[in-house]
């Protein structure tokens, strides 16, 4: 059958860590998605070092727009990260007709509104199980193996950056400095590592939950967001000794009339599952009516598991290419018209 064929926009970390799992497991991959997915453009600032890990099994450029806008991609990969330029490009996707996969939480929290309700009128795709959590699919798993649910609430360890960094501290005694460094040498730091350690990237991420899980457009404005910088040594001691362990939250919950959302450094006592989950691991514990507490634990950042979250997509998206668009799964649990009755 012919194959699906993806323009990947950017091959750095998650990028290369798409390519590799892509090439590794093409045999699976097909299988699974029910015909092959290949990606035949590439996008890269870097073109050398793009052309040398694609090694002539894709065609390379640096001009993003170029690989959008060729009539022969089914799928648009953004792997860039940023606002502006990747809102600029996932747009010109979508215009074209292109679904669209991308990691990119920021750019989903702050233009993800438009962004779904141009998909929409569009009927394509916008998937992104990598921008929340890194491998764990907890998307997948609030959209659809918890749809029978009212979720009461959200929970967990949503930066493995920041994670790193205070399991570090705790364990080995290093600096936040050096702790910070290591994970951006490791691949987990965001490009603006800012947004790790200030608890926007978590919010980010919260507020892409909070939005599936309630069943609202996304309203990260609403967030509470206070990172780790202010931490010292000293206070992940005090908390060892107290029995507790810092770590940095992302909470959504429900409220009457409402729900609230925060990211902050909180105590968790030592015993506790969430204390345990250490390095870059994320872990999200959902709170459901009738399934009462699950909890998702995984790897939240890196390469390859960031990468199999992509790939996730790109099988549900070919899937899906085929039906009936009306009964392709919806990008999130808000209609449109709902986004018009925040903004007003
Ligand atoms: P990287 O910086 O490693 O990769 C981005 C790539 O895009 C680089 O090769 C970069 O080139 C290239 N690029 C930048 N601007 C352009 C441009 N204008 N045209 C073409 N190519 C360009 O980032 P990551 O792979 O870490 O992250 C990518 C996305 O995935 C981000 O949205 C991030 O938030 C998200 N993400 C990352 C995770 C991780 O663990 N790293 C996990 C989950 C999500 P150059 O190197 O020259 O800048
Ligand atoms: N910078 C992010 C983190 C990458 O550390 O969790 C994964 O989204």
């Amino acid at each position: 059958m012919k194959a699906m064929q993806v323009g990947l926009l950017g091959i750095g970390t998650v990028g290369g860590g798409t390519w590799r799992v892509l090439q590794r497991n093409a045999e699976e991959i097909t299988r699974r998605a029910g015909r092959p997915i290949r990606i035949t453009r590439v996008a890269d600032r870097d073109v050398e070092r793009a052309r040398a890990l694609t090694a002539g099994a894709a065609e390379v450029t640096d001009d993003a727009f170029a690989v959008v806008r060729a009539p022969d991609i089914d799928i648009v990969v953004e792997l860039i990260g940023g606002y502006t330029l990747a809102r600029e490009l996932v747009l010109a996707a979508i215009e074209a007709g292109k679904h669209v996969v991308t990691a990119n939480k920021a750019l989903l929290a702050v233009h993800g509104n438009e962004i779904f309700a141009r998909a929409q009128e569009r009927g394509v795709m916008v998937a992104f199980e990598a921008a929340v959590a890194g491998g764990i699919p907890i998307i997948k798993a609030l959209r659809e193996g918890l749809t029978a649910n009212r979720i009461e609430w959200v929970a967990g360890i949503i930066n493995g950056t920041t994670n790193y960094i205070l399991t570090q501290m705790r364990e080995r005694g290093v600096t936040f400095a050096q702790a910070l460094t290591e994970a951006q040498q490791l691949g987990y730091a965001e490009a603006d590592p800012t947004f790790d350690v200030e608890g926007i990237d978590a919010a980010h991420k919260a507020t892409l939950m909070a939005s599936i899980a309630f069943g609202v457009p996304i309203q990260f404005e609403r967030a509470y967001v206070e990172g780790i910088t202010r931490i010292e040594p000293r206070d992940v001691a005090y908390a060892e000794e107290l029995g507790y362990r810092l770590k940095l939250l992302g909470i959504a919950k429900r409220r009457e009339g409402g729900f609230e959302l925060r990211v902050h450094p909180t105590l968790v006592p030592a015993d506790h599952l969430l204390a345990n989950v250490n390095g870059a691991m994320n872990a999200v514990l959902v709170k459901g009516d009738a399934v009462g507490q699950t909890m998702f634990y995984g790897k939240g950042a890196g390469a390859e598991p960031t990468a199999s979250a992509v790939i996730a997509d790109l099988v549900d998206v070919t899937r899906l290419h085929t039906a009936d668009p009306e009964h392709r799964v919806p990008h999130l649990a808000f209609q449109p018209d709902q986004v018009r009755e925040v903004a007003a």
